[in-house]
């Protein structure tokens, strides 16, 4: 089978973290590289977060820096979920990798542009990397086979309780992205909060005895207590359901929607408005997860951090 090639756009993030190990290894996806957006934490700190787990990990994959604000909307973070440092929990040695120096958006457009078509973009934060580079080259729009997202929420948000975070911290640059024309499958909220990552998860990851593994439990640690503030009792791997997507799609239940997403500025700023009954009449321009079978999930997830070193 031809490896999916996929690039991972995220803002390192405890869940970004472990989206980026399931993407290096698992054995279909061919990940060609990594763009990073300011969401979590500020870019001063997603960049770093995501060179550590690729240096701790000793991950062959080249890392880009992208946009440092969302492009209309005055910036907010997830301190209260992700900490000061946006991976806050496990601790890494001195970083001694670097960025490439190519800007992600420069990134994006160079490699799809020189593309025969056949790249996923897989962005797990804010869209705004996405949303410019498509401002920028409108023709990278017919050259992205799919774009697999983690965002939004059909029903209530967990930043307001309209809106999710990575929609919300840039609602323009979603709007861009979904009104662009490219495929898009949406993994929401309402699917992502079931993958939690509880005790008996973690000690199960922990117990493989690599330092994956390890990594795993030291980063989703942190966020047993952290994610009390969207009332959850243990951390949501919520943007490694966008990447399993890719490669084991019959783990999920989809429906087809048109999403709009909220541009006024009341109390549903940034909502996705998933039109699930098909009542608006407007074309569908999103399949949307709406279930996950967590048992296979795990096991999918298992089995690709004991891929790692
Ligand atoms: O709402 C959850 C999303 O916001 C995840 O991508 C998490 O990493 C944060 O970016
Ligand atoms: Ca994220």
């Amino acid at each position: 089978m031809n490896r999916i090639k996929m690039i991972l756009d995220c803002d390192t993030g405890h869940d970004d973290a472990i989206a980026l190990m399931i993407a290096s290894k698992h054995p279909d996806i061919d990940l060609l590289g990594v763009t990073v957006v300011a969401g979590n934490q500020t870019l001063d700190k997603t960049l770093p977060n995501t060179l550590h787990v690729v240096q701790h990990l000793g991950l062959d994959v080249p890392v880009y820096g992208g946009m440092a604000k969302p492009i209309v909307k005055v910036q907010e973070v997830a301190e209260d979920v992700h900490g000061k440092s946006g991976l806050d929990g496990p601790v890494f040695e001195e970083l001694r990798i670097k960025a490439q120096p190519e800007h992600a958006v420069n990134y994006l457009i160079r490699t799809l542009m020189e593309s025969d078509g056949d790249i996923t973009l897989v962005p797990v934060g804010p869209l705004t990397n996405i949303a410019m580079a498509i401002l920028l080259e409108p023709r990278i729009v017919n050259k992205i086979r799919q774009i697999v997202l983690m965002g939004g929420a059909v029903g209530i948000g967990n930043t307001t309780p309209s809106a999710e975070f990575n929609i919300y911290v840039d609602p323009e640059a979603a709007h861009i992205v979904f009104s662009s024309g490219v495929k898009i499958t949406m993994m929401p909220l309402d699917l992502t909060n079931t993958a939690l990552a509880d005790e008996s998860v973690i000690e199960r990851m922990r117990n493989i005895g690599n330092k994956a593994g390890k990594l795993f439990a030291d980063i989703m640690s942190f966020t047993l207590h952290s994610q009390a503030v969207n009332g959850l009792s243990a951390g949501p791997v919520h943007d490694v359901t966008a990447v399993t997507y890719l490669v084991a799609p019959d783990l999920y239940e989809t429906v087809d929607a048109y999403v709009q997403i909220d541009l006024s500025k009341g109390p549903s700023y940034g909502r996705t408005v998933c039109d699930i009954y098909g009542r608006s009449g407007l074309e569908k321009n999103a399949t949307i997860g709406m279930k996950i079978r967590l048992k296979e999930f795990w096991d999918l997830v298992e089995d690709t951090l004991r891929r790692h070193i």
